[in-house]
C-alpha cells in the first residue's frame, strides 16, 4: 500500500488543558487538528492536518443548495497500555464508499482514509479518553464544493476528519415512540447511505417525539407504516421469545450500521438465535402485551448499546424492565467495550492499533 504525504501545521492554542475529560458532553468537544483534501480534476490531492478551525466555502456551494453531503462515525479507545485502537476503521471506509456512490460523489481511497486517521489520531492522541465509558469520536465527511447553481453532481469535493472526545451519547435508557406519519427513507431512497440529508429530513417529526417526552423515534417503512425499520441515531433489535430480530439491509432503507453487524457476529459465535426480517408494529404490540418482549435496545456508534425502557404504539405507552445482569444486551455491551478497550481478546480482528 503505497503512502500518502501529509503535511502538518500545529495548532499553537491547544485546547486540551481546558477541556474537562470527566464531564464529556457528546459532541461538544473538539480536539486540536483535522484532515483535509480536495477532489479536483478527478483526483483527491492537497492533503494536509491543520488546526481545527473554521474554513471559507462560497455562497453558491452545492451543498449549502443541493445537499450533495455524506458522513461517517467511528470511535478510537485507548488500551492499559495507552496505545491508541480504533474500531473497525476499514468497515467505515468503505460504508463511507458506498454512501459516496449513491450520491454521486468520488469514493476515497482506503489507503488515504487510513493513512489521514493514522496520522490525525497519532497528532492528536492526547484528545483519546482513558476513562471506560469515554471514546474519542472520529467524525470523517465529504461534500461538494462546486460554486455553481445548476443541479448536478458536483465536480470538486472535499474530505475531512476531525474528532471529538465524548461520553455516552444516551447517558440513560431510551424512550422511543413508534413514527406512522412521517417516513426516514423508501425503498429506492437515500435511506441506506449515510447522507446528511437524511438526518436533516429527521429533525422536525423527531422534534415533535421530543416534545411528547420521547427521546427518538422507530421510524416504519414508507409505503404501509406497518413494519419496524431502524431508530433515529441507531439501528434497532428486540429479544421476543429468545429470538433476537432486527430489520434486514439491502432494500434500501435501513442503514448498515457497524456496531448492528458486529452484534450480528457476537450473536452467531455465541449461537444466539438471530434473525434479520422486519418486526411488525402489530407484533411489536403484541410482544409488549403480552410480556414476551424481553429486550429491545438501539445498536450504533453514537448509541452503544442502548437499552429501550418505554416504547410508545399506536398512541399507547409499554415499559421495559432494566435488563438482567445476564440479558443478551448486557452481555454484547460489555463485550463489545471489552473489546473496544483491549482487555480482551479480539477474534475478528475489529480493532486497528494507530
Ligand atoms: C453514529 O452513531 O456515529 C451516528 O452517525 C449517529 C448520530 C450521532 C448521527
Amino acid at each position: 500500500m503505497s503512502t500518502i504525504s501529509i503535511p502538518v501545521t500545529k495548532t499553537t492554542h491547544s485546547k486540551l488543558s481546558e477541556t474537562d475529560f470527566s464531564s464529556l458532553v457528546f459532541g461538544k468537544s473538539i480536539s486540536d487538528h483535522m484532515f483535509v483534501a480536495d477532489y479536483q480534476n478527478g483526483a483527491w490531492g492537497d492533503f494536509r492536518i491543520v488546526p481545527y478551525g473554521p474554513m471559507e466555502i462560497y455562497p453558491g456551494n452545492a451543498t449549502l443548495h443541493y445537499g450533495q453531503a455524506i458522513f461517517e462515525g467511528m470511535k478510537a479507545y485507548k488500551n492499559e497500555k495507552g496505545q491508541v485502537i480504533v474500531f473497525r476503521a476499514e468497515s467505515n471506509a468503505r460504508r463511507l464508499n458506498e454512501s459516496a456512490k449513491r450520491m454521486c460523489m468520488p469514493t476515497v481511497p482506503e489507503n488515504i482514509f487510513i493513512e489521514a486517521l493514522r496520522q490525525l489520531l497519532s497528532l492528536d492522541k492526547g484528545w483519546v479518553p482513558q476513562e471506560k465509558g469515554s471514546s474519542l469520536y472520529i467524525r470523517p465527511f465529504m461534500f461538494a464544493m462546486d460554486n455553481y447553481l445548476g443541479v448536478k453532481p458536483s465536480e470538486s469535493y472535499r474530505f475531512m476528519i476531525f474528532t471529538s472526545p465524548v461520553g455516552a451519547y444516551y447517558t440513560k435508557p431510551v424512550s422511543v415512540k413508534v413514527e406512522t406519519n412521517y417516513t426516514r427513507a423508501c425503498e429506492g431512497g437515500t435511506g441506506e447511505a449515510k447522507a446528511a440529508g437524511n438526518y436533516a429530513a429527521s429533525l422536525y417529526p423527531a422534534l415533535q417525539a421530543q416534545k411528547e417526552g420521547y427521546d427518538q423515534l422507530l421510524w416504519t417503512d414508507g409505503k404501509t407504516h406497518s413494519q419496524i425499520e431502524e431508530s433515529g441515531t441507531m439501528n434497532v433489535m428486540f429479544k421476543i421469545k429468545g429470538t433476537l430480530i432486527t430489520a434486514p439491509t439491502g432494500n434500501g432503507t435501513i442503514l448498515k450500521g457497524i456496531t448492528r453487524d458486529s452484534v450480528i457476529q457476537l450473536a452467531k459465535d455465541w449461537s444466539q438465535e438471530l434473525v434479520e426480517r422486519f418486526l411488525t408494529v402489530a407484533e411489536l404490540q403484541e410482544a409488549l402485551e403480552n410480556g414476551t418482549m424481553e429486550e429491545a435496545f438501539g445498536v450504533g456508534t453514537a448509541a452503544t448499546i442502548a437499552f429501550i425502557n418505554k416504547i410508545n404504539v399506536n398512541g399507547k405507552d409499554y415499559f421495559l424492565p432494566e435488563p438482567k445482569p445476564d440479558a443478551f444486551s448486557k452481555r454484547v455491551l460489555s463485550t463489545l467495550d471489552g473489546i473496544k478497550y483491549g482487555e480482551i481478546q479480539d477474534p475478528h480482528q475489529w480493532m486497528l492499533s494507530i
